[in-house]
């Protein structure tokens, strides 16, 4: 093949990123939706999968709870087509969670390639999609390592308040092993400031303090404490829908479009 055609074929595949942390709240399901959404909105294929038992990604996007989701897919009970849900974003579709996700970290454990459950099941898709975003709960679990093993990159959605840093080192350590050992090509491709309120010294310390560890890794765009983004789940709704002219609405989109220049 000529170099003309492999880059074709290259430039044809999507990027999985995995969204990570494994301190509870910090905003990884909102920036996986809204950023999701917002992409979406620009034309670009995107697939979310919530790979979270909690299930908050599916609720947001409203998704249908009768349809099976990634679980049933990891475990072999239904093919990945008949899980694929649409959502309103015309180019957003949807791997929903379920509370049996929950079950599955216990059930994979004695079975070989353990680690690479998620990415049997998603490398077949990269080629369709041109973003593929993974949710993942709030712990350095196997199922937060299925999603490490199967994505190309690590987004981590650090709250600007006290604490923030606390625990990072080892989410960096996992991810360093999950390089050395599973997948090579696996980068931290950027660290997301959510809940900002520029009212607080304490955000602003957590915001140098981010970039003084993580340098340019560190997103410009700030996401701010809004109102809005902590009601959109509740509707089902993406922040792009709910309320597409709210400081957190814009913030996300300014998001996307330097995620989409960057990666
Ligand atoms: N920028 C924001 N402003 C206000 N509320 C927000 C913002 N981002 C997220 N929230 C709300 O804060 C809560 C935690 O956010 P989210 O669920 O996205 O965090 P998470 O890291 O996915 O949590 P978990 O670790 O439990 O999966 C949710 O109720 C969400 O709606
Ligand atoms: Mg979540």
């Amino acid at each position: 093949m000529t170099t003309a055609g492999c880059s074709a074929i290259l430039a044809a595949m999507g990027t999985i990123i995995v969204f990570a942390n494994q301190k509870g709240g910090v905003g990884k399901t909102t920036t996986a939706a809204s950023l999701g959404a917002f992409i979406a909105q620009k034309g670009k294929k995107v697939l979310l999968v919530d790979f979270d038992p909690q299930g908050n990604l599916s609720s947001t996007v409203g998704a249908d709870p009768a349809k099976p989701g990634i679980y049933e897919v990891i475990t072999g009970k239904v093919a990945v087509e008949a899980a694929i849900q649409n959502t309103s974003e015309p180019t957003l579709q949807l791997l929903a969670s379920n509370i049996h996700l929950s079950g599955a970290a216990v059930e994979l454990i004695s079975v070989p390639e353990r680690e690479f459950y998620l990415k049997k099941v998603l490398e077949p898709l990269k080629s369709r999609y041109d973003f593929i975003f993974i949710d993942s709960p709030p712990s350095l679990d196997l199922i937060t390592i299925n999603g490490l093993t199967a994505a190309d990159k690590v987004f981590i959605p650090l709250q600007c308040e006290y604490f923030a840093m606390e625990g990072l080192s080892q989410l960096v350590k996992t991810i360093q092993a999950v390089q050395k050992s599973l997948n090579k090509s696996l980068e931290i491709g950027g660290i997301i400031l959510t809940m900002y309120d520029s009212r607080t010294n304490l955000a602003q310390d957590v915001a140098k303090e981010a970039v003084k560890y993580f340098k340019d890794k560190v997103f410009r765009t700030i996401i701010p404490r809004n109102v809005h983004l902590g009601e959109a789940p509740s509707h089902g709704l993406t922040i792009n829908k709910y309320r597409p002219t709210s400081p957190g609405a814009k913030a996300y989109e300014k998001l996307a479009e330097e995620v989409l220049h960057r990666v």
